[in-house]
């Protein structure tokens, strides 16, 4: 069944008491749900995003053919898509299938219109990284969520780099205009634990001269750095003597080559079942293949702590990424305090770890979080002004929130601001909340999810 514009869901079983999409304005959709007990059964969700994002622009650089299954067919990865066809690539998608027919580290062509980049952080940053080190002028622009991330800590890298990037209204903000440059290495002492700033300078560094080097505050995810190895990149990671630290460094090759790759689960979709198996009562759930890269299973070891049931199975490795089965049963969680080094290894789940703290005994202390208030929305607001609204006590901080967890959520109306993990993370608040929650702008899952509320479903 799919998740369209008009219809009215009925849902098969009773103990799922809405009845799905309730209103249709100007495409902005309404999803009413209510509590429910017992999820059981085995899930899968669709496959990374910042892996899915990767293997389109790696492949596209790359000379030769990438095959890719089980790519996200999100509207963040798909505009990943459309902006390397915009560059000249050559690139099939059916379904989570992809074919991206490589022209090599020097065969993107002039795009004849400004780039768009959507609802995507991931795409803008690490496309401006390529395109800093392509031989043309470009723009690139996204919506108005996009329009108002901050670009500077890409713009100022780059700079040192030689590159010619500026944010077309000097706001320091998409749109972003980038002539050619010439390029050369630098060691870039990153003030944010960010994976795109990161990816963004490695990339330019394919077209720099001498080696190019980002540090980090923590280490955020290595995708880029796993991946650009499989596509023969000459890049490295090793920890700085402090330990916490680490520098990956990367030097110019003549040619990365396409590879055939399978995208693993995403811990981030995952998250939403996992934290519904756990939270709603008598639940057992199964969610296969399910990428676990220690650079961003922080989620995991927080479930755990937080007292709840997870095993894994099945442990292998897929494209160099580490996978497993995870299953999850209902449990009683009880509050924690979440900071340092893991933070960005689970900066995508703390709106749905906000929810299950709101239902977890004793308080929850999230600190070292300020990167949240520049992601799709400013999630300290949106998930604490929501979370107030179900009834929740909960104090936004500087760079975080405290949440004293143990009373009853109720429904309410959810203002997700279009920012889909917020969408997602109080659709599972909404299972355990007393009475009715709507979930406005619902259809925003599927900037990473599409058939998110599908998925539920099938548990039921
Ligand atoms: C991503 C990195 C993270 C994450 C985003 C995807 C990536 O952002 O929040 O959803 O694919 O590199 P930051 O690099 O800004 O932390």
């Amino acid at each position: 069944m799919k998740f369209t514009a008009i219809a009215i869901i009925i849902f098969r079983s009773k103990k799922w008491k809405t009845n799905g999409i309730i209103k249709n304005t100007k495409g902005k959709q309404t999803m009413e749900l209510t509590n429910l007990t017992g999820l059981r059964g085995e899930v899968t969700v669709p496959g990374d995003k910042s892996i899915s994002h990767r293997c389109v622009m790696f492949g596209s650089i790359a000379r030769g053919i990438t095959e890719v299954q089980n790519f996200l067919e999100g509207a963040d990865c798909l505009a990943t898509i459309r902006c390397f066809q915009s560059l000249g690539i050559e690139i099939e998608q059916k379904g989570s299938s992809v074919l991206i027919r490589g022209k090599g580290l020097h065969g993107l062509a002039a795009p004849s219109g400004r780039l768009d980049t959507g609802n995507s952080g991931t795409t803008t940053r690490l496309l401006c990284g390529i395109l800093a080190g392509q031989p043309f002028d470009s723009k690139i622009a996204g919506d108005n969520s996009l329009n108002s991330r901050p670009m500077k800590r890409i713009i100022e890298p780059l700079t040192q780099m030689g590159a010619n990037i500026s944010s077309i209204l000097r706001n320091g903000c998409a749109p972003l205009y980038i002539t050619p440059g010439y390029l050369h290495g630098i060691h870039y002492v990153s003030p944010v634990a960010s994976a795109q700033v990161k990816s963004c300078v490695l990339l330019a560094g394919l077209y720099a001269q001498g080696e190019t080097s980002v540090t980090e505050p923590s280490p955020s995810r290595n995708h880029t750095e796993l991946m650009l190895k499989e596509f023969g990149a000459d890049i490295n990671s090793f920890p700085e003597p402090e330990g916490t630290k680490v520098t990956a460094s990367i030097r110019p090759c003549k040619e990365l080559y396409g590879q055939k790759i399978a995208v693993p689960g995403d811990i981030s979709s995952a998250a939403y079942f996992i934290a519904a198996g756990l939270l709603v009562p008598e639940s057992e759930i199964l969610i296969k293949e399910i990428g676990i890269n220690p650079t961003r299973s922080g989620f995991l070891k927080v479930c755990r702590d937080m007292g709840g049931h997870i095993t894994l199975f099945n442990e292998r490795t897929q494209a160099g990424e580490p996978v497993a089965d995870i299953l999850v049963r209902t449990s009683r969680l009880h509050g924690i305090t979440i900071q340092g080094g893991i933070i960005p290894t689970l900066i995508d789940e703390i709106p749905i770890i906000a929810v299950m703290a709101a239902m977890a005994e004793g308080t929850t202390v999230i600190r070292n979080a300020a990167e949240l208030k520049v992601k799709e929305s400013d999630r300290i607001e949106t998930v604490t002004d929501n979370l107030k609204s179900m009834g929740c006590y909960v104090i936004p901080t500087d760079d975080g929130m405290v949440i004293q967890g143990g009373r009853p959520l109720r429904g309410t109306n959810i203002h997700t601001l279009l920012d889909h993990r917020i969408a997602m993370a109080f659709s599972i608040a909404a299972l355990v909340a007393e009475g009715t929650t709507r979930i406005l702008d619902s259809r925003c899952v599927d900037v990473s999810f599409p058939g998110f509320y599908d998925t539920f479903e099938s548990l039921l």
